[in-house]
C-alpha cells in the first residue's frame, strides 16, 4: 500500500499510477496550534507500506509528518514500512567539521529507525555513506542516469564537477556519455557564498555538462558556469536530481538546466528548466522490493521506459 504525506502529492500519484493501483486512504490535519494530526483510514494490518515524502522545502515540517505517519502505520501492525525518500534531508550534515556541531543526517536516520520504518527508498544522497547511519537497508537510486540518454545526443561535451564533492556523480556520467570529465574547485564562503579557485581539466570549445546531486541557492552552478565560459566553453547545461532552487536567480551563464522531480516544482521558481519524472524509476523500485528482486538493474543507463517523462 502507498501513502502520500503533504509534501509530493504529485509524485506520489505518478508513483501509483505505474503501479496501477490508487494512494492509501489517509487523513493529515494541522491543528490550530501547529501539531499534526494523522489517521489511516483504511486497513493496513499485515501489509508492506509505502509512504512517500520528499523532505525538502519545509524539512522540519514534512519530516515530522513523516515519523507521525510511520508511528501510526506501526501502531495499526503494518507488516513492514519503506520510507520513501525522493529527497533526503539534512544530508549535508554527515559529518563533524568543525568544533561543536551536530551530525543531523545520522540524528534523522536515528528518528526514522526508532519510529518504526523498515527501509528507506532515496534517490541520489548527498554523501553515500549516509547508508551507514541505519541499520536497516537503504536503496539508493541513481538520479543522473534519467538524464543519459537524452545528453547523449548532444555533440561535443565534456562533464564537469562544480565542486569536489560532485565527483563521484560527474565521473558516473562521464562514464556513461563516454566523455572527458573536468573539475571545479569550490570553495565555499557561507551558506549562500562561493568562490573558486582553479578548474581542473579542457573545456574549451566543448559543451559543459554540470552535473550535481542538488541546487538550493544555485551560487555553485553560478560560479562554475561562469569559470566553464571564462574558459572558452560554447555552451553550458546544468543537470541536477534535486531542485530545491531556494532564491533561485536567473544565471546569464547557463544555458539549459535539466531537473528531476524528487522535489514538488509547485513553489519552487520556474525559469524554463526542463524536467524529467522520476516516478517509473520509483515504481519499479517499489515493485521489486515487494516481489524481492534485485533493484540493482535500475542503476544501469539506457532503460527507455524510464526516459520519457519529460515536461518544461
Ligand atoms: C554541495 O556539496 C552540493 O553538491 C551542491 O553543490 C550545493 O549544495 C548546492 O548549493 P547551492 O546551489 O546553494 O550552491
Amino acid at each position: 500500500m502507498l501513502f502520500s504525506g503533504s509534501s509530493h502529492e504529485e509524485l506520489a500519484k505518478g508513483i501509483a499510477k505505474r503501479l496501477k493501483r490508487s494512494l492509501g486512504k489517509i487523513s493529515i490535519v494541522s491543528f490550530p496550534d501547529g501539531e499534526i494530526g494523522v489517521q489511516i483510514q483504511e486497513n493496513v494490518r499485515g501489509k508492506e507500506a509505502f509512504v512517500l515524502q520528499s523532505v525538502a522545502r519545509h524539512p522540519n515540517h514534512y519530516l515530522m509528518e513523516l515519523l507521525i505517519i510511520v508511528d501510526a502505520l506501526k501502531r495499526a501492525s503494518a507488516k513492514s514500512i519503506t520510507a520513501v525518500m525522493p529527497y533526503f534531508p539534512y544530508a549535508r550534515q554527515d559529518r563533524k567539521d568543525k568544533g561543536r556541531v551536530p551530525i543531523t543526517a545520522r540524528l534523522v536516520a536515528d528518528l526514522l529507525e526508532k519510529s518504526g520504518v523498515s527501509r528507506v527508498l532515496t534517490m541520489d544522497l548527498h554523501a553515500e555513506q549516509i547508508q551507514g547511519f541505519f541499520n536497516i537497508p537503504v536503496d539508493n537510486l541513481r538520479g543522473s542516469s534519467l538524464f543519459v540518454e537524452k545528453l547523449s545526443k548532444v555533440k561535443g561535451t565534456v562533464v564537469v564537477s562544480p565542486d569536489v564533492g560532485s565527483n563521484r556523480i560527474a565521473r558516473k556520467f562521464a562514464e556513461d556519455l563516454n566523455v572527458n570529465l573536468a573539475i571545479v574547485d569550490k570553495r565555499r564562503v557561507s551558506a549562500k557564498k562561493v568562490e573558486l579557485s582553479a578548474l581542473i581539466g579542457e573545456v574549451e570549445g566543448k559543451v559543459a555538462i554540470l552535473v550535481d546531486d542538488m541546487c538550493s541557492t544555485g551560487s555553485t552552478l553560478q560560479m562554475a558556469a561562469k569559470v566553464c565560459r571564462e574558459r572558452g566553453a560554447k555552451r553550458v547545461i546544468a543537470v541536477v536530481t534535486h531542485g530545491l532552487f531556494v532564491d533561485f536567480k536567473a544565471n546569464p551563464y547557463l544555458d539549459e538546466i535539466w531537473v528531476t522531480d524528487t522535489i514538488s516544482p509547485k513553489e519552487g521558481a520556474s525559469f524554463g528548466e526542463k524536467r524529467v519524472s522520476v516516478a517509473p524509476l520509483f515504481a519499479e523500485a517499489i515493485a521489486s522490493i515487494v516481489s524481492a528482486k534485485s533493484i540493482s538493474s535500475l542503476f544501469e543507463r539506457g532503460k527507455k521506459e524510464f526516459l520519457g517523462e519529460e515536461r518544461s
